[in-house]
């Protein structure tokens, strides 16, 4: 068991089903896969952050929408309190070389004050791009552990294992 496995921790991911590069239509997004994993490994809980307009199911216009939500990005709901939680698990799909503009909006006024983060992201070849800088800038008092992991997103269905030694 991993040093972070029994700690109280919390999943906040953003993923997007319908059309996308390199897996086509699907019905789950392939950030979801990782968020379950770890769900399943640690028991956390999981908040799956929706903008408040879905995207459009088609990626070539999805890709545009993106582009201009990233200076105004609504959201469903909002967390407001994560005082309970000592790990906190962020997961994203690279959305133009960083997070999908709607983690920003969910993670802006939360309290990181000693927390542990910990980020994965799935990408098309970007790996990381700028989210642990991005992420580090938005909460900074929190500690960001220094193990992210940056997924294929055609590759995270079967990333149950990659998950499990990392976790
Ligand atoms: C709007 C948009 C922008 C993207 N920008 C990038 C990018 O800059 N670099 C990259 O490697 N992949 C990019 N991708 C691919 C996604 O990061 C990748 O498919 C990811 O796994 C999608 O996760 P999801 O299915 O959980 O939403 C982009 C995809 C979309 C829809």
């Amino acid at each position: 068991m991993s040093i972070y496995q029994n700690k109280k921790s919390l999943v906040i991911y953003f993923s997007r089903a319908d059309e996308n590069y390199a897996v086509g239509y699907v019905k789950k997004g392939n950030t979801e896969y990782i968020a379950e994993y770890v769900h399943d490994l640690t028991n956390a809980d999981l908040f799956k952050v929706e903008p408040l307009i879905p995207y459009s199911k088609e990626y070539d216009k999805c890709i545009e929408e993106a582009k201009m939500r990233i200076y105004n990005a609504p959201i469903k709901n909002k967390l407001s309190d994560i005082s309970q939680y000592e790990v906190i698990y962020i997961m994203t799909p690279i959305y133009w070389g960083t997070y999908a503009p709607e983690l920003e909006t969910a993670l802006k006024d939360l309290d990181f004050k000693d927390k542990i983060i910990r980020i994965v992201t799935t990408h098309e070849g970007s790996r990381l791009g700028s989210v642990v800088e991005d992420i580090q800038n938005l909460c900074k008092s929190a500690i960001i552990v220094k193990d992210s992991l940056a997924i294929r997103g055609k590759d995270c269905i079967n990333a149950r294992n990659k998950i499990e030694q990392w976790i």
